[in-house]
């Protein structure tokens, strides 16, 4: 356990070193005012490290930075636009700084009796390091990154719904059975759902492309009201990083739009008035996360879709190194109980829910991590995209941001009542 926590950190470090290695005005411009620049991501993961690891949470104890250096790099005190303006470490300093964190943080390790914090912060440089692919997606530029890794061909999936019969299952986790479960994610609690239909596999660039066609983006009624002033303000035309002669443009490569690809690049607001055209609706988190992890014939979760096994690339596209999605099929042996594909990785799914704690939410040592954010104007994603690491996803993992947000990984997939 403990050596798989180390193992967890380091291969998370690797991930975060080679995105950011690159020439120090690579690092330190601002490629988007959605995104802080890299060398901001590249210092505040040592920073969150620090804070949670060796000060124990305690922001008022000395860190390894001087107290006004270490402020930089706190999230709630500078907004992503206002980061590149800082007097923020240079990317040399960034990497000294972290590495030696790490090297305090590993001393920590071999004597902590509780992995959790540990768990936590490799959580966190994770999830910076898809932030740091997104930075990476939005830069203008020759290609840094390459067309990334080959995955497994698609097969023809229909593309249907399943049904997931009315009934309790148990939504959420404890720390017990999911030790590396973030706090909101908890506690484990019984909710009874009605009868609804799920699509078997998300929606892909395909029927994305039928939408477009067929003027979804210029007709009103299938947008919500909110949606419709968003579409008209942002002049939303079709999925960020799409061309209207049919390509796209990925990590600075330009390549046609590959058709049973998941979509993403969509926002909130696209999703649903996708649903609404295609007759149907977003999933609530709940129902998402019943026909992902619930088992109607043992009558309990499994840890994983597929079952107990680990993360192989047989089963899921995780872990960056793709640099996109699977086409839709490619994994039937990743499938879920009730038959539903692709609920991992690939691309983060839109639910219509708002992020909310469960009932008995508790907070963890990182308290400021959810509390925070809940009864925002968020909507929950679930199951990950490609560019998440195993170590950060679960059944049970909520992902939030705001309706308006597709610099991010995100899909879709359409439910019905039953
Ligand atoms: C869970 C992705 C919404 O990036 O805002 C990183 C993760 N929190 N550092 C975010 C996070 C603090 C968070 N999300
Ligand atoms: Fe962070």
């Amino acid at each position: 356990m403990r050596e798989e926590t180390a193992r967890g950190l380091e291969l998370a470090r690797r991930r975060t070193l080679a995105l950011t290695d690159f020439d120090d005005a690579e690092l330190s411009r601002q490629h988007s005012p959605l995104m802080s620049p890299l060398v901001w991501d590249l210092a505040h993961v040592g920073q969150q490290e620090d804070l949670w690891l060796l000060r124990g949470g305690d922001a008022r104890r000395d860190g390894v930075l001087p107290a006004e250096v270490d402020r930089l790099y706190d999230a709630f005190q500078f907004a992503r636009p206002e980061r590149v303006s800082l007097p923020l470490l240079s990317p040399a300093q960034a990497r000294e700084f972290i590495l030696g964190v790490r090297g305090r943080a590993f001393d920590l390790l071999e004597k902590a009796d509780e992995l959790f914090p540990f768990a936590m912060v490799e959580q966190h440089e994770q999830q910076h390091v898809e932030t740091m692919f997104a930075t990476h997606q939005l830069r203008d530029g020759t290609p840094l990154l390459g067309g990334g890794a080959p995955l497994p061909a698609g097969r023809a999936v229909p593309h249907d719904s399943v049904l997931v019969p009315a009934g309790p299952f148990v939504l959420g986790v404890d720390a017990g059975h999911e030790p590396s479960s973030l706090d909101n994610e908890r506690p484990a609690h019984v909710v009874d759902l009605p009868a609804f239909r799920i699509g078997r596999v998300p929606v892909t660039n395909a029927e994305w492309q039928a939408f477009v066609d067929d003027d979804g983006y210029a007709e009103s009624r299938w947008w919500s009201a909110r949606g419709w002033r968003h579409r008209i303000e942002a002049e939303l035309e079709r999925p960020l990083f799409w061309s209207e002669d049919g390509s796209r443009r990925r990590f600075g490569i330009v390549e046609d739009i590959p058709p049973h690809e998941p979509v993403q690049h969509v926002c909130f607001f696209e999703a649903e008035a996708y649903a609404a055209w295609a007759g149907a609706r977003l999933p609530t988190e709940q129902e998402w996360e019943k026909a992902c992890a619930w088992d109607p014939d043992a009558g309990r979760r499994r840890r994983w879709p597929w079952g107990r096994s680990e993360v192989t690339p047989a089963v899921a596209n995780l872990g960056g190194a793709a640099l996109r999605p699977a086409p839709v099929g490619a994994y039937p042996a990743g499938a879920s109980a009730y038959g539903v594909e692709h609920m991992i990785g690939d691309v983060w799914e839109w639910t219509s829910s708002d992020f909310q704690p469960w009932p008995g939410f508790s907070p963890m040592l990182y308290d400021t991590y959810s509390a925070p954010f809940f009864g925002g104007d968020f909507r929950v994603l679930r199951g990950g995209s490609w560019a998440v690491a195993p170590s950060a996803v679960r059944p049970s993992f909520r992902n939030w941001d705001l309706p308006i947000r597709r610099q991010i990984f995100t899909g879709a997939r359409l439910a019905w009542d039953a």
